[in-house]
């Protein structure tokens, strides 16, 4: 059976050259020859977004970030973030036109290397119960699906071109929320995270005749804000590794993704969750 891929003659080039070299070190032997790596983050403020940026700005990359919140110079470390933050709802899907022309505007025609769709929300009761289908608003659901569904479909679409131009990977981040219930995600939640995790295989398909990754990493309980409080004491017990993960932990899957080492690695989803699915 056929792939039925738009135009095949664009991937029957020559296959890559093999690099010898650690394939993590790559970007510092260009960093040398004043190449910088760029990528849009969204959500860079707070948990996983925040160890991302760090990760990827000590790498030397160039961050892009937006988030609903100002850049806080005090928090973000790197290197021209107050330039390029831009602050966006990017659950309104009116602002995201505006949002990809300022993106475009500070690459100013250099290449995007990465797009890490990692903003999401995962709304609860206001005792911090999960949201089912039957009690979750149609608000609810619209606000979720925007933000976590929707934006990463025209954040890479509009920013397609400059994507196709650095070869470069996208990473849609899914959770494990998205493939089995989950005691504090809610329902509008766990739906976005599986059709995330969908469009990851359809966008690999499409995007792939251009040299282009599509990739999703799902995390199981991390350490962040998102995390509800009893998380530790009720989940932990069942987790094969008896912890729950890091930022960082996550940030260094994310790094991969990106990097020379997955150059052949598309339309995956992979687990960062102790073994919590196993
Ligand atoms: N933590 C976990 O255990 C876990 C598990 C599975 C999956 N995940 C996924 O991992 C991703 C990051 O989660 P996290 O735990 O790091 O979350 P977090 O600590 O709550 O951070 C969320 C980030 O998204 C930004 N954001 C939220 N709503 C936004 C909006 N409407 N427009 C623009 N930016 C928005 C926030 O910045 P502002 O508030 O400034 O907008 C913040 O930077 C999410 O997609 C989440 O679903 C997390």
């Amino acid at each position: 059976m056929g792939l039925d891929l738009p135009n095949d003659d664009l991937i029957a080039g020559p296959l890559p050259e093999t690099h010898l070299g650690c394939p993590f070190r790559a970007d510092e032997a260009r960093l040398h020859q004043g190449e910088q790596k760029a990528m849009l983050l969204t959500g860079a403020s707070r948990g996983i977004g925040h160890a991302t940026a760090k990760l990827f700005s000590e790498a030397g990359w160039r961050i892009i970030s937006c988030a609903r919140q100002p850049f806080d110079g005090a928090r973000c470390p790197w290197d021209s973030g107050r330039e390029d933050h831009v602050q966006v709802d990017l659950s309104d899907y009116q602002m995201l036109p505006r949002l990809i022309a300022q993106v475009k505007e500070r690459l100013a025609g250099a290449p995007l290397h990465a797009l890490v769709n990692n903003a999401g929300i995962s709304p609860k009761t206001s005792d911090g119960d999960r949201l089912t289908s039957l009690t979750t608003s149609t608000e609810t659901w619209m606000r979720v699906f925007h933000l976590n569904l929707v934006a990463p479909i025209l954040l890479a679409r509009g920013l397609f071109d400059e994507l196709r131009a650095a070869s470069g990977s996208i990473v849609n981040v899914t959770s494990i929320a998205g493939s089995r219930v989950h005691p504090f995600a809610g329902s509008a939640y766990a739906t976005s995270k599986a059709a995330l995790a969908s469009l990851t295989r359809e966008m690999a398909h499409d995007y792939a005749p251009y040299g282009v990754r599509v990739n999703a990493i799902a995390p199981g309980e991390i350490r962040t804000d998102m995390l509800s409080p009893d998380t530790e004491a009720r989940l932990v017990p069942n987790i094969p590794l008896r912890r729950v993960g890091t930022p960082d932990e996550v940030a260094k899957v994310i790094f991969f993704l990106c990097s020379d080492a997955a150059s052949y690695v598309t339309g995956a989803e992979v687990p960062i969750n102790g073994g919590q699915h196993l």
